[in-house]
């Protein structure tokens, strides 16, 4: 594999699979089960919280590639109907022994959901576009699973980011293939756009490494979300990395 191949059915695919089987059949916490830090994973939540704010009649949810069932209960307890698919069965599993009744749990594949055309309010997907060899197929089976106005979330990791940047330049000088896939805006918006998503909106997710979680605070002040969004390179240069929210088109 090239180090910026990501076509499908690569290694690089087939290797996240693997590995999220592996974390999800090794850990019993959350954000173990996901692949991600804890304080990494109360950031997200903390962020999403934040920021969604569904119609009260947008009552149907899909959580695709939702792991643990993080966000599954958490629209749960938000009075939603969800339904959480993941391809890790291992995953799906441990999401139903970690829930009360309320969620729908299921094994499928995010980029071939097996759904009737417009069966949710709105849909998610957190976590999984950096496992994908492109959001374009994501992106085309979300937009169909919700109903002509329903809301979609993606989320992936910001390819401008500081660290992000450094970190490939060292993979790229030491000829290792890339480990994630990253992406910018641009590129998830056109995916978006492509699949009949519209009225994109942009919102950075800053997220500082583990070791320095103690600080993470200073980039949830108003004065600092309020820098990132009104100075987009500080956003892009800092930001671990970005979700857009869009509608399907009507
Ligand atoms: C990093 S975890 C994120 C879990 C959860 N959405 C969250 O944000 O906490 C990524 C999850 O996406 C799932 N996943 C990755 N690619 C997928 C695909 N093509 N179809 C379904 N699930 C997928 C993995 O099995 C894993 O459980």
């Amino acid at each position: 594999m090239s180090q910026e191949d990501f076509s499908k059915g690569s290694n690089f695919e087939r290797g996240w699979k693997k590995r999220f089987g592996q974390y999800a059949d090794a850990r019993d916490d959350d954000a173990g089960i996901a692949g991600w830090t804890q304080s990494g994973l109360e950031t997200r939540v903390r962020n999403f919280d934040a920021l969604w704010a569904p119609a009260t009649e947008a009552r149907s949810w899909l959580d695709a590639g939702c792991g643990a069932g993080t966000y599954s209960r958490f629209m749960l307890g938000k009075g939603k109907q969800v339904v959480g698919l993941d391809y890790c069965f291992p995953a799906v599993k441990k999401a139903l022994n970690r829930s009360s009744n309320g969620v729908g749990w299921g094994v499928a594949d995010v980029t071939r959901l097996p759904i009737a055309n417009g069966s949710f309010d709105g849909a998610i997907c957190f976590g999984v576009t950096q496992a994908l060899s492109t959001s374009n197929e994501v992106s085309r089976e979300l937009a169909a699973a919700v109903k002509p106005g329903g809301e979609i979330w993606i989320d992936a990791l910001n390819s401008a980011c500081l660290p992000h940047l450094l970190g490939r330049l060292k993979r790229k000088l030491l000829q290792r293939d890339m480990h994630l896939r990253y992406e910018s805006p641009r590129q998830l918006r056109r995916a978006m756009e492509d699949a009949g998503i519209v009225k994109l909106k942009r919102y950075w997710i800053p997220i500082l490494p583990y070791r320095f979680c103690r600080y993470q605070w200073i980039f949830e002040t108003r004065v600092m979300r309020g820098l990132l969004h009104s100075v987009p390179v500080l956003g892009a240069l800092l930001s671990h990395g970005f979700v857009i929210k869009g509608y399907r088109q009507q």
